[in-house]
């Protein structure tokens, strides 16, 4: 991370966790949180905890995010979700193209870019997931992909509107399966993001895009990976379900800014 950019640490619940649960987490993090605002916080959970969320997280240091939306304003698209019904609920944030709805639910680089467009159009800030499986690692072919991918999902977007969009690397190979990326392999995808995103926008719009890592991020490697120049935060799943591990990354986020500015 660099002191220019305020770095998100963001939550992805995926299907865990009812409204009774989320609210019992959420008072039980607002409490043992500490008064300084340095990272960003923000809590990706399922519908239908949204709305009981909602007024516990209002005035406060954390923001509510989603997992997924539907890029169609309204219409017989039965079991979606609207960005504007998002919005009603106090929705800010809203992850985009996750590796698990690309493969377990067939969702195609043109969609990911109507969701994106959909985010941005009903002022909620997507967070943007790219990254590589294994064989594309091996075959040397991660960068390639992972700079058509974001070539894609932001098409039609603009200078301006990238300024509301985070992007997350999260290499397949290390989501759920505790085996993170080492801080050097996120931190040069991460730098290649950066330089990615240089070649479509310009370097103004490179330095300042919040670039997260995840891919088993945790209370123990969260101090390495996020030291990574490129690297402004991390989405973290199976960690963030365990409210002690997600504090400690966070206190972790928060050391880091505050040795930056020091
Ligand atoms: P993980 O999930 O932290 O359990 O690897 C990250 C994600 O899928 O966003």
């Amino acid at each position: 991370m660099r002191k220019e950019r305020t770095p998100i640490i963001a939550a992805n619940w995926k299907m865990h966790n009812g409204p009774q649960q989320a609210c019992s987490y959420i008072q039980a993090l607002l409490s043992a949180l500490p008064q300084a605002k340095r990272c960003g916080i923000v809590l990706c959970l399922p519908y239908v905890d949204l709305a009981a969320a909602a007024p516990l997280l209002r005035d406060t240091r954390m923001a509510l995010g989603a997992q997924n939306l539907h890029w169609a304003p309204q219409g017989a698209y039965t079991g979606e979700i609207s960005a504007s019904m998002l919005t009603q609920l106090e929705v800010r944030y809203v992850i985009v193209g996750h590796s698990e709805r690309r493969r377990l639910f067939g969702e195609s680089d043109q969609d990911v870019n109507q969701k994106l467009r959909a985010a941005l159009d009903a002022g909620l800030r997507p967070i943007l997931c790219v990254g590589e499986d294994l064989e594309q690692r091996q075959l040397g072919a991660a960068m390639e992909l992972i700079a058509y991918q974001l070539k894609t999902a932001l098409s039609g977007v603009s200078a301006q509107e990238l300024r509301q969009v985070i992007i997350a690397y999260e290499p397949i190979w290390a989501i759920g399966t505790g085996v993170s990326a080492t801080p050097e392999q996120a931190g040069e995808v991460c730098t290649g993001i950066r330089q990615a995103i240089q070649q479509l926008y310009g370097a103004p719009a490179a330095q300042s895009v919040i670039i997260q890592y995840g891919g088993s991020m945790n209370e123990g490697n969260a101090a390495q990976l996020l030291s990574q120049e490129d690297i402004d935060g991390g989405l973290i799943g199976t960690a963030s379900l365990d409210l002690d591990k997600f504090l400690s990354i966070v206190q972790t986020a928060n050391q880091l800014c505050l040795e930056q500015q020091a």
